[in-house]
């Protein structure tokens, strides 16, 4: 018996994306771009599959979805895109006068590396970056990011729901804080789309990331969603000027194909699956709640639909150790720390939370997705229980290039 209890890390793409890439790949293969008609059949599947994301988070246009390769390249494009206009913006208005003050960038302790990286490298180039605590639960505490806030601020980015703690931000307060400061306001939505309903026009946000894998879709496709009248961000990929000139290259339309296929489907069941997820999400914590070595992560209110997390704090046993173990066992769950060399770092999620060092190696998650049965579960918990049993007296190692 296979069990995957990974679904934050990615999805299995679904039967009907991968009947729709293949029929892309037969038949709409021509470059988008082109005016005869191939280019016309590729164009037509292009924009079609740009509908359907735009309609996954009830964005009013489909212009305002612009094609990436993936989740990561959306929250680049929002960080560097948005960083490189004002910085041009600011440079043209102070050309012969004096060089423009260094800009603001807030984001929070929780982000993925996606954001985190991007601020790291605009602080080296003089960004001034806020990086918003969170409290014990993962969460943002609106009137700090209010505090935060200052005249040169010119983007915040938090992430909506977090991948390896399950933790919804309170997004509309957040956005709205920031839209009445005047900045802009970006969110990486990558754990959320498909999972819960998103409307951009009600959520105060102007940028958004998806990503196609994690909701039954191909790999390296994503889309950053764009509000319609904000300043665009300037291109971070430069060529032919495919996607509104902010993202350079031949469109990947068998790629961006299985995505729209992916976000129509999940926009038709989510009314359903999402109250399956949290119904089976909340059988896993009750059925592991009398485990004394397991206590849960996040957010248990405010929390994505499918996400179970834990950590460890009263034994030795790594998450990594136990990712191994329950992969032996056939059910595939992750650590939420890197094990790099032989050594296992602790996780900054549960660090930024306030967990010490050593419980910050003990993260682990098991969220669940489409495949995922009540019976998976029972399985599933009775195994970490076992596992647990028979190891908690003793560490297992962290072995380089384990599972
Ligand atoms: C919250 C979040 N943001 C961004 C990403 C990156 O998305 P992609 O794998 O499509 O680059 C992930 C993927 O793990 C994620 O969980």
């Amino acid at each position: 018996m296979q069990i995957y209890l990974d679904y934050s890390a990615t999805t299995p793409p679904r039967p009907e994306a991968i009947a729709a890439m293949q029929t892309a790949m037969m038949q709409q293969w021509g470059n988008a771009s082109s005016l005869h008609e191939w280019g016309n059949r590729a164009a037509t599947m292009l924009e079609r599959s740009r509908l359907q994301v735009a309609s996954l988070i009830n964005a009013a246009t489909a212009e305002s979805i612009i094609f990436t390769a993936g989740g990561s390249e959306a929250n680049n494009l929002a960080i560097f895109g948005v960083a490189n206009q004002v910085e041009a913006q600011a440079n043209q208005v102070h050309r012969s006068h004096r060089q423009a003050a260094p800009f603001h960038l807030i984001i929070s302790a929780v982000e993925h590396s996606a954001i985190s990286e991007p601020a790291r490298q605009l602080q080296a180039r003089g960004w001034q970056i806020t990086q918003l605590p969170v409290n014990a639960q993962g969460a943002v505490d609106p009137q700090q990011l209010r505090a935060a806030l200052q005249p040169n601020t010119a983007l915040v980015s938090i992430i909506y729901g977090q991948s390896e703690v399950g933790t919804l931000q309170p997004i509309v307060e957040l956005g709205a804080i920031v839209q009445a400061h005047g900045a802009r306001f970006h969110t990486d939505a990558v754990q959320v789309a498909g999972r819960l309903p998103i409307d951009v026009q009600q959520l105060p946000v102007d940028l958004l990331s998806l990503s196609s894998h994690k909701i039954y879709g191909p790999q390296g496709a994503g889309a950053l969603y764009i509000r319609p009248g904000v300043a665009l961000p300037s291109a971070i990929v430069f060529g032919g000027g495919q996607e509104q000139g902010l993202r350079s290259g031949t469109q990947a339309i068998p790629s961006v194909v299985g995505f729209g296929v992916a976000a129509e489907l999940a926009a038709i069941e989510m009314p359903t699956e999402t109250l399956r997820l949290i119904q089976l999400r909340d059988r896993l914590f009750a059925l592991l709640a009398d485990t004394p070595e397991l206590l849960p992560t996040g957010d248990l209110r405010h929390r994505l639909p499918h996400h179970v997390s834990f950590c460890l704090p009263s034994t030795d046993i790594t998450g990594k150790a136990l990712v191994r173990q329950m992969n032996l066992a056939g059910i595939g769950i992750s650590a939420g720390s890197a094990c790099h060399s032989g050594q296992l770092n602790p996780s900054p999620i549960l660090q930024a939370m306030g967990y010490g060092d050593r419980t910050a190696k003990t993260g682990i998650r098991l969220p669940l997705g489409k495949h995922t049965t009540a019976a998976d579960i029972d399985w599933s918990a009775l195994a970490l229980k076992q596992i647990l049993a028979r190891t908690s007296a003793h560490r297992l190692p962290c072995l380089e290039g384990a599972v």
